[in-house]
């Protein structure tokens, strides 16, 4: 059986979040369920030079000003398909941005990818390869069921909408109606309308089969205004189609046995996670850290909850924590990260910027992981930290609420515990938390338990890719 997956981001070929890297994995998850999916990504400069095998399967003309075609690929063991338009996507700069600021026309780069993921689902490619459903990720591709819908082919192949982050929605002024290649029809409360704007996200919340985030919890986070941002009606509205089906992780990417950017290790032999922690002291210029050594590896977003790390972070060092911070984002956060450094020199260590391999040393040599995000739709950083031992300290909230068991009196008599959650979201709680980690930390039986078990916990895809397929397999026609 066949699923076109269509996103924005694609992990080895393209990656500014977890998107790219839930995008990347699925694939080769799904296809022992009988699965085939291939991934369609635009051609982003320098894409096209990373595939082997490169045929035509697709082409139009004028694809929103300029000629488009789609190239199928190879790339390791990934099946790709990339949408070439130069006058879109052959610029400098990430995805979505030059230097911080937005493309003036991503309605339309994304609504080329969403129209050639569409067409290809409604008539097969150029071999004759035609999916029975069509998976869109995100605001970047909610156009994708909408123009099945509009243009015809909902009929035939069935279509899945997954939220990985609501906060972003993809609106643009309504006078992009027949620019985006709506009918006038589409521009209803019903359809593509979002108070006076076109959300293209809302486009593939109305018309999709079915709905699905990256987690249980932020399912029933969303319909509420605090989560849902605005679109919590539409998604009540859809409740009965609306599952929440948690990510995995690349068990052999993220492996502490095997991974070549550390000194591997495993949860019956844990001294090469020494060796790792002084790797990573040595790195970022540390003196001695008593405490627990965390790590936070994000983007330095509000989100994130890097303002409450700030201010939670002198309390921290002074109960004998230490802190190594990777990342890059908002002027603010950053500059807030590099003041901790600039007062604790000693205790703190920041680099801004993004780096895979420094952060596959800060997972297998820190001893707790921070995520204190205001919501996290899933979140991936409290997974890895689990699978290398790194004791994650996250808000109770969305992905991390559901995969982190928090050390209470009961989970901890009980052998469960496997990281520190707490609640609300605030700074308080946040110190409270970390005061916690370091009691933790200091009584060692409990600590060798906690990390052992985290370790032991199971966040590979194979039960959540079998839950798309169940999926796939309820909405095709
Ligand atoms: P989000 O997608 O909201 O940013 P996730 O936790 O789902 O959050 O995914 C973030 C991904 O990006 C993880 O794979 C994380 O390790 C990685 N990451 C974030 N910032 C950096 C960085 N500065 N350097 C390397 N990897 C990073
Ligand atoms: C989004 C979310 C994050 C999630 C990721 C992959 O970027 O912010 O929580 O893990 O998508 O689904």
């Amino acid at each position: 059986r066949k699923v076109l997956s269509v996103a924005s981001e694609c992990v080895p070929l393209i990656k500014t979040g977890g998107l790219a890297d839930v995008v990347g994995a699925l694939p080769a998850a799904l296809a022992p369920e009988g699965w085939e999916m291939r991934v369609l990504i635009p051609a982003y400069r320098g894409v096209l030079d990373k595939l082997k095998d490169i045929k035509q399967v697709w082409a139009e003309d004028d694809l929103f000003g300029g000629p488009g075609r789609v190239l199928a690929g190879r790339h390791g063991r990934l099946d790709v398909l990339v949408l070439e338009a130069p006058h879109l996507f052959d610029r400098a700069g990430g995805p979505y941005s030059v230097e911080g600021r937005d493309f003036g026309d991503n309605a339309e780069r994304f609504a080329a990818l969403s129209h050639a993921a569409a067409s290809i689902a409604r008539d097969g490619d150029a071999e004759g390869w035609r999916p029975e459903v069509l998976h869109a990720h995100d605001w970047q591709t909610g156009l994708a069921p909408a123009y099945l819908r509009w243009h015809g082919g909902a009929e035939r192949v069935a279509s899945l909408m997954t939220i990985h982050n609501i906060a972003f929605q993809g609106h643009a002024r309504p006078d992009r109606l027949g620019a985006l290649r709506l009918p006038p029809e589409s521009f209803n409360a019903d359809g593509v309308e979002y108070w006076g704007n076109i959300s293209t996200l809302k486009a593939g919340l109305t018309c999709a089969d079915a709905i699905t985030t990256v987690s249980p919890r932020y399912a029933d986070e969303l319909m509420r205004g605090e989560f849902g941002l605005g679109l919590e009606g539409v998604i009540a509205a859809r409740a009965g189609q609306l599952h929440g089906i948690l990510n995995g992780i690349d068990t052999e990417i993220w492996n502490p046995e095997t991974d070549t950017s550390i000194t591997p290790f495993s949860a019956r032999k844990t001294s090469g996670k020494a060796k790792n922690r002084k790797a990573l002291l040595k790195e970022f210029g540390l003196g001695d850290v008593p405490g627990p050594l965390a790590v936070l590896i994000s983007r330095l977003t509000p989100q994130k909850g890097i303002d409450l790390v700030a201010e939670a972070a002198g309390d921290f060092v002074a109960q004998g924590g230490g802190l190594c911070v990777l990342g890059s984002g908002d002027a603010w956060a950053e500059e807030a990260m590099r003041g901790l450094a600039g007062y604790f020199p000693e205790r703190v260590g920041v680099r801004i910027g993004y780096d895979e391999d420094l952060s596959h040393l800060m997972f297998a040599g820190g001893d707790a992981v921070l995520v204190p995000s205001r919501f996290e739709p899933c979140g991936l950083t409290q997974l890895y930290g689990l699978r290398y031992g790194t004791i994650p300290v996250v808000a109770a909230t969305g992905g991390l609420a559901d995969t982190v068991i928090g050390a209470t009196p009961a989970t901890l008599a009980a052998g469960a515990a496997t990281g520190v959650v707490f609640h609300p979201v605030d700074t308080l709680a946040l110190r409270q938390a970390l005061r916690k980690l370091v009691a933790l930390h200091a009584d060692t039986p409990t600590w060798k338990a906690m990390v052992r078990r985290a370790m032991a916990a199971d966040f590979g895809w194979a039960a959540s890719a079998a839950r798309y397929a169940r999926l796939y397999e309820s909405i095709a026609r």
